[in-house]
Order: structure tokens, then C-alpha cells, then sequence
């Protein structure tokens, strides 16, 4: 099996391919990045070849499709930094690259191909969120990951044989997040300052919602939508809303520290106060079933990895 992950040196991509790399030990895997946010301590124990290449580039596709052939993409590479202003840019590197994407990966390599897009494309429609209900991105990221949407839909409604996956994820968090600094998870965030012993901080009052997925959830949906004879779309969360302040306790709780919340103005004009995944599509056809809850996410994150990788 011939395998390529766009995005490997990022947080999700790292995670994956460590684990392909576990189940799949024949596979042959191509990592490609060009480090916008990835980096190389995410994968310094990859054994397959690294492409550095800039995903947004219609010559970089053509290069791809004629020398490389894989069975299944994976595809993680995006601007991740959700503040971009930059719309053109944003475009670019999240939605036309797709489109070079999918022409390199179904028409050359008759591949399956399995994207990342995201809970923003929702905004702040009514939670919890289904796949063909309300979609209202706040942000052009959010908007470019619809836009991504739109067009695997289009292929897989024009091209009745080929496999798209895409899989919404909600927040995640979990090990190999620090590379992308202030845009890593609010666990992340959250737990360093307590860590440091400091207080913690939270846009008053602390009761916005989150639907927090850990990576182990995220990585097993991904294999699952290689593995399985599926395609469309699929919200990848945890199922369940969870406030910053509950996520507050359980930091303390687990770090055995009793450290107080200090509250500030939220400073965002467009901020998602609710996400939640409605799971019925994606427990029905992609038999994904999220194991972690966020205590248990949260305990495994911290005293298995973050306390010792400072
Ligand atoms: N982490 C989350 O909570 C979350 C939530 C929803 C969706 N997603 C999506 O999941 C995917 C992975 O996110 P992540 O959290 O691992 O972020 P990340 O920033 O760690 O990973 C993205 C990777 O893409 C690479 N990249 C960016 N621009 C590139 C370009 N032009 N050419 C080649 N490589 C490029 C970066 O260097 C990085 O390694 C992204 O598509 C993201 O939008 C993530």
C-alpha cells in the first residue's frame, strides 16, 4: 500500500502517520510539508520519504502526479492559524490545492481520498451540529474548509466511483500540538500556565462550549474511513459540550493544583460559544465510536506526555 499524508511535520498528520506506520508496517508512506506550522520534532522517527513542497502550487501537484502513485491521501496540510486575514492566501492553501488534489489523486492515481475539514464551517449554527444541517463559517478559514466541502461533494455527486472522505473535526488536542504555538488547543494553553503554577485565563465567564475530541479519537476515525467502504461526510468530536470552566477543574484535578480562573473581556468580534458534534451519521456508516472522554483524554495527555516533554 502506497500512502500519502500531506501535513505529516503537523499535529494531526505526525500523529497519523506514527500510526500507520504501527498498523501498516509494509506500507510505503510519503510525508509532504513545507513546515508553515509543522515541524520536524513532530516526526523524527518517520521512516518513509519526506517531500518539501508547497500544497498550494499547481506545478507541485503536476510533479506529484508524475512521479508518485499512492492507494490513499491523506490530507492534513492547511493554514491552521484561524486569525489569517489574508483571504486570497487562505484560498489558496486551503481550497485550491484541494482541487489539485483531488485531479492528481483520482484521475492519475484512482486513490482514496481522505481530508480534513472542520467544525468551523458551522460558526455558531444551533448545537449540536449535523452534517446537512445549518453550516455558517464566522472566519475564511472556516469558510475555506467548507469551500473544500463543496467541491468534494460536487466530485463525489459528478464521479459516482470515487471514495472522498472528509472528516469535520472538532477541537482537538492531544500530543505534538506545540508546534503551532498560540494556535494549539486550549488544553495546551491552559495547562502550560498551570503547570507554571500560574492562573489560569478565560474569556468571561468561562460557560462557552466546547466539544473537545482527543487525538487517539481523531487518528482511529482516520483509519476507520481508509479501512471501511465509505464516503461523504462525518463530524469527528467527542459528542459532548464541555465549558472552559469544567475544563478548568479537571486541569487542577488532575495536576493537583487548586488555582483560580481569571476572567477577561473576550476581545473577538466572531467566536464560536457552542460546538458540538451530533455523532449519529458517523457512529451509523463510519462505525466511529470516540473512546475518550475529557477526563480521561485530559489525564493520559498530561501524565503521559506534556509533564515530560517541557
Ligand atoms: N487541530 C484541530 O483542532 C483541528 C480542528 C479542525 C480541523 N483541523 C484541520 O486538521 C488538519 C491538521 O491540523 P493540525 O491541527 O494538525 O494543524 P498543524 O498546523 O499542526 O498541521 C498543518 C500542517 O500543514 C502544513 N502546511 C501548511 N501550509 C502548507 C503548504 N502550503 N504546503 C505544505 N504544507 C503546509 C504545516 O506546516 C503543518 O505541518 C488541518 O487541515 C486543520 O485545518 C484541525
Amino acid at each position: 500500500m502506497r500512502i500519502l499524508v500531506t501535513g505529516g511535520a503537523g499535529f494531526i498528520g505526525s500523529n497519523l502517520v506514527r500510526e500507520l506506520q504501527k498498523t501498516y508496517p509494509e506500507a510505503e508512506i510519503v510525508v509532504v510539508d513545507n513546515f508553515t506550522s509543522g515541524c520536524f520534532e513532530n516526526i523524527t522517527d518517520f521512516k518513509g520519504e519526506f517531500v518539501t513542497g508547497d500544497i498550494s502550487k499547481r506545478e507541485f501537484w503536476e510533479y506529484m502526479a508524475k512521479n508518485y502513485r499512492f492507494d490513499v491521501v491523506f490530507h492534513q496540510a492547511a493554514i491552521t492559524d484561524t486569525t489569517v486575514t489574508d483571504q486570497e492566501l487562505m484560498m489558496l492553501v486551503n481550497t485550491q490545492s484541494f482541487k489539485y488534489l483531488l485531479d492528481a489523486a483520482l484521475k492519475r492515481w484512482n486513490a482514496k481520498v481522505i481530508y480534513a475539514s472542520s467544525a468551523a464551517v458551522y460558526g455558531n449554527c444551533p448545537a449540536p451540529m449535523r452534517e446537512e444541517g445549518c453550516l455558517k463559517p464566522e472566519n475564511v478559514y472556516g469558510f475555506s474548509k467548507l469551500m473544500v466541502d463543496r467541491l468534494a461533494q460536487k466530485y463525489l455527486k459528478l464521479f459516482p466511483d470515487v471514495s472522498i472522505v472528509g472528516l469535520r473535526y472538532f477541537n482537538v488536542y492531544g500530543p505534538g500540538e506545540g508546534c503551532k504555538g498560540k494556535f494549539a488547543s486550549m488544553i495546551y494553553q491552559l495547562a502550560l500556565k498551570m503547570i507554571r503554577g500560574e492562573k489560569p485565563r478565560l474569556f468571561k465567564w468561562g460557560e462557552q462550549k466546547r466539544d473537545f475530541v482527543y487525538i487517539k479519537d481523531v487518528i482511529k476515525a482516520n483509519l476507520l474511513a481508509m479501512e471501511r467502504d465509505v464516503r461523504g461526510i462525518f463530524n469527528i468530536g467527542s459528542g459532548k459540550a464541555r465549558s472552559f470552566n469544567e475544563l478548568v477543574a479537571i486541569l487542577n484535578e488532575v495536576l493537583g493544583t487548586s488555582l483560580e480562573i481569571e476572567y477577561f473581556d473576550n476581545p473577538y468580534k466572531f467566536y464560536q460559544n457552542h460546538t458540538e458534534a451530533d455523532l449519529t451519521k458517523s457512529r451509523k456508516i463510519l462505525g466511529y465510536n470516540p473512546e475518550w472522554s475529557l477526563e480521561e483524554g485530559v489525564r493520559d495527555y498530561i501524565k503521559g506526555y506534556l509533564k515530560n516533554n517541557l
